[in-house]
């Protein structure tokens, strides 16, 4: 496979990700032709781009040497020049992906209670409860529906305004609002200006979250919003910067990348009639099939590292200072690591291997509740859907960083 001259510009343009066979493409030429690229985009700051499985999970680990500050994800220079300008920092926030040690295993602490195995088995009846209002609403919605568009956005963020304690009523700002922070270059989505749509979306949330604060404040409960309201660093009340970031990390990767996962590991089924049949047949198949799923669709693009000092990884001299972009789609189809990589298969051995949710101290928050949201939805689809199949063409999001189906027409029988 040769290695177009503008692979540089294809692996950064948003409109790549919105065609699931140009982004396997050049991933793919990647990792035959130079799996550690220095990529030189015009709109972009350079970088490496990693895509190797082994390199990534390897840079990953390794957060003494490879740190989240200060770069996190393509951000183009004009954006970066306009976030300086109006925050004084080229981030777009302060929050658990752009933080190091001590930073990190401080405020990353501060949740994790929420979101251990043990803690998430514990929400288990209301999350199903639910996975059984969506099934319904699908039912309600009737045959021919849209998947994407009308259940799977709406089922992840449900669970993950539960956790936080959102009401229900405030819901749809929500997703709008996180929808223009991933999807913000894709036209049908985010609106298709990048950062001005991103920043907008930022002020609004973060006007939101301290009416949040206040209230919870005054009236303490069990959830996460009572838990970033009150919680302490360094023995002083968290700063409202960081404590807003932290709300909207937790508002907002939680659901655009489930219901990423949901809906893409659907489509793989039902292009793949025998899997279905498969897993309609030994229902035990799901847990594996869940990753199967995570690892095929691998909603989140890219996360960067930035060098600490002279290294080298996959055999190419880094300099301190450099940038490098984890590409997990490509780590998640590399042939050292799954084989035969382009099939889709529930049953897969080494389908855990996947590094969907990254790697290491950073290692996806929510990644226990995305699984189980995700089973619990399945397991009623299996229940109650008697037949499914596609009716129409799958659209993904054009976006270079959080991306998947925005439209999945299916026709289908309850039972
Ligand atoms: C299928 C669904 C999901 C995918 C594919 C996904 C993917 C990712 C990835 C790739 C990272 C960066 C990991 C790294 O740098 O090594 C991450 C971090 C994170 N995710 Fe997820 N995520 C998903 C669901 C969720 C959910 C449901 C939550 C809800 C709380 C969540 C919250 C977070 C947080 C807070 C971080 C930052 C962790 C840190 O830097 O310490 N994610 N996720």
């Amino acid at each position: 496979m040769v290695l177009p001259e503008n692979i540089d510009e294809i692996i950064c343009d948003p409109r790549t990700y919105g065609d699931e066979e140009a982004y396997h493409r050049a991933f793919a030429a990647l990792r035959e032709n130079d799996p550690v690229h220095w990529a030189e985009p015009r709109a972009y700051r350079p970088f490496w781009a990693v895509t190797r499985h082994e390199d990534i999970q390897r840079v990953e680990m390794d957060a003494a040497h490879f740190a989240n500050e200060p770069r996190q994800f393509l951000v183009t220079k004009t954006d970066e020049e306009m976030l300086l300008m109006t925050t004084g920092s080229r981030n777009f926030a302060y929050n658990l992906v752009a933080m190091d040690n001590p930073d990190h295993r401080q405020y990353r602490g501060l949740t994790a209670s929420w979101f251990g195995p043990k803690q998430v088995r514990a929400l288990e009846e209301e999350i199903r409860h639910l996975a059984r209002e969506t099934v319904d609403k699908l039912i309600e919605t009737g045959s021919p529906c849209d998947f994407a568009k009308d259940i799977a956005a709406w089922y992840p963020l449900r669970t993950i305004m539960l956790v936080l304690g959102v009401p229900r009523e405030d819901e749809p700002m929500m997703l709008a609002l996180s929808q223009k922070v991933f999807g913000s270059t894709d036209v049908d989505t985010g609106g298709g200006d990048g950062m001005t749509s991103m920043m907008e979306a930022k002020t609004e949330f973060c006007a939101y979250f301290d009416k949040l604060t206040a209230d919870r404040r005054q009236n303490p409960r069990n959830d996460v919003a009572t838990l970033l309201a009150t919680a302490m660093i360094n023995d002083e009340p968290m700063q409202e910067g960081p404590r807003n970031d932290y709300y909207l990390i937790v508002a907002a990767a939680g659901h655009d990348t489930t219901s990423s996962a949901i809906s893409g590991g659907l489509l793989a089924l039902l292009r793949n009639p025998g899997e279905l049949q498969k897993l309609r047949e030994n229902r035990d198949l799901l847990p594996n099939a869940i990753e199967e799923f995570i690892r095929w669709t691998t909603p989140v693009k890219h996360f960067f590292r930035t060098a600490l000092a002279d290294c080298e990884v996959g055999g190419k001299a880094i300099a301190k200072g450099d940038a490098l972009m984890m590409c997990y789609p490509s780590a998640n189809r590399d042939t050292a690591v799954f084989e035969d990589p382009f099939a889709f298969r529930i049953d897969r051995p080494e389908a855990k291997k996947h590094l969907a949710f990254g790697y290491g101290p950073h290692t996806c928050l929510g990644n226990n509740l995305a699984k189980l949201e995700i089973r619990l939805l399945f397991e009623e689809i299996l229940d109650r859907i008697d037949t499914i199949e596609l009716a129409g063409d799958p659209a993904w999001i054009e976006a270079n960083f959080v991306s998947g189906l925005k439209r999945l027409p299916i026709a289908f029988s309850a039972r």
